[in-house]
């Protein structure tokens, strides 16, 4: 089957669910290995030996919503909450502006109060005219109106990431409080698309009761809703969450989910082939290793953490996040060297637009 596999990925073929699965299941070291170099493969003939850098500034952890696996979910009341104010927001975009960064991510927690929206919306509108427009920016911002959408759109935003977690809805329901829906969420992804973002969305890896079947359901969603960007990672345990201890000894598993990330990025490189895939940083979190292996599987976007040091504690959706104590160019460098390592370049001063984003774009026009 492997072999068959391989030879369907050479003859641009596209692969069927059930091989997917397999993809998925794979147990041996080697045969992962030799798919991570097929979607490797893919990778560099859509986008070069190239990975793009987005400083994420991780501006607040107040939140109002209340997930079962988040560590910053609002009933947990070990976190310290803070929010940086406007000056600290922008010394750290022009930080990543002069050290050549292409674009920003900024993300919180989850609030929809007007006060908010204004106060993204005039950062936004800052950003823009401080780097002259140079600087590309991406909001983690969560679930919106579309109205709150569009301001963000207009302040200058052209990206956003929204994951669906899980496109199992039963799943989606055992993650999150009754009042936390799936079809708003759906709805949010439809309404960024409307708006003319570059849509991200993504999901967690190795769910407690999340089969193989699922997450080759979710690489199909990833496909049929035409989404530009993916960012995904293994699910970590936070231990102030209702979810810890949903397994019995997570430190066990902990190998397993963090080649299951791997496969998934290469499988949905495979699948999708020209779309953004980040590495992201639980899959560090799992493996000293795991970014540069994430790029090596097929991701092409790395998130610097350029958040300052002082909120890094406080901001943890799961334990053990790596990066808590670096400074943004401790940050910078080590990353630069971890990907150089990899025989890879950065893609400095690039927007880095998701190839498949712009393909839709000519077309439409
Ligand atoms: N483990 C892994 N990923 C998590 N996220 C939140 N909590 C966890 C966790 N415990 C992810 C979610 C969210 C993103 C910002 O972080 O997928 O969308
Ligand atoms: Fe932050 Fe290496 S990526 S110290």
């Amino acid at each position: 089957m492997l072999q068959n596999i391989i030879q369907k990925i050479e003859n641009k073929q596209q692969l069927l669910p059930e091989e997917l699965r397999f993809i998925l299941d794979l147990k041996e070291r080697e045969d992962m290995n030799s798919i991570f170099q097929k979607a490797y493969e893919i990778k560099e003939k859509h986008i070069g030996r190239k990975s793009y850098f987005r400083g994420i500034i991780e501006f607040s952890n107040i939140c109002a919503k209340d997930c079962y696996y988040c560590g910053i979910r609002k009933s947990n009341s070990n976190v310290d909450r803070y929010m940086m104010d406007e000056a600290e927001i922008m010394e750290g975009a022009i930080w990543a502006h002069e050290n050549n960064y292409g674009s920003i991510v900024l993300q919180s927690g989850e609030r929809e109060d007007e006060k908010f929206v204004s106060f993204i919306e005039s950062i936004l509108q800052q950003v823009k005219e401080k780097t002259n427009g140079e600087l590309g920016i991406t909001l983690s911002l969560g679930e919106q109106t579309k109205k709150t959408y569009q301001r963000w759109y207009d302040a200058g935003a052209h990206r956003y990431l929204l994951r669906i977690e899980s496109t199992n809805e039963e799943i989606y329901k055992s993650l999150h409080p009754q009042d936390h829906d799936f079809g708003r969420r759906y709805q949010c992804l439809k309404d960024l698309r409307e708006t003319g973002y570059q849509v991200g969305t993504g999901v967690m890896i190795g769910l407690p009761g999340q089969t193989t079947e699922d997450l080759v359901n979710d690489i199909i969603f990833f496909k049929e809703n035409d989404i530009d960007m993916i960012g995904m990672g293994p699910y970590i345990e936070h231990k102030d969450t209702p979810m810890a201890g949903c397994f019995e000894n997570f430190d066990a598993i902990k190998g397993d989910q963090y080649l299951l990330g791997l496969k998934m990025i290469a499988a949905t490189r495979i699948y999708l082939e020209d779309v953004n895939i980040a590495a992201t940083t639980a899959l560090q979190a799992l493996n000293p290793f795991g970014r540069e292996m994430g790029i090596k599987a097929g991701a092409n976007i790395i998130m610097p953490n350029i958040t300052n040091t002082q909120y890094r504690e406080s901001y943890q959706l799961y334990d053990n996040k790596p990066c808590i104590d670096e400074d943004s160019s401790l940050c910078k460098d080590c990353l630069s060297n971890r990907i150089g390592g990899v025989e890879e370049t950065i893609g400095f001063n690039e927007w880095g637009d998701s190839p498949h984003f712009k393909k839709r774009q000519q077309q439409e026009n």
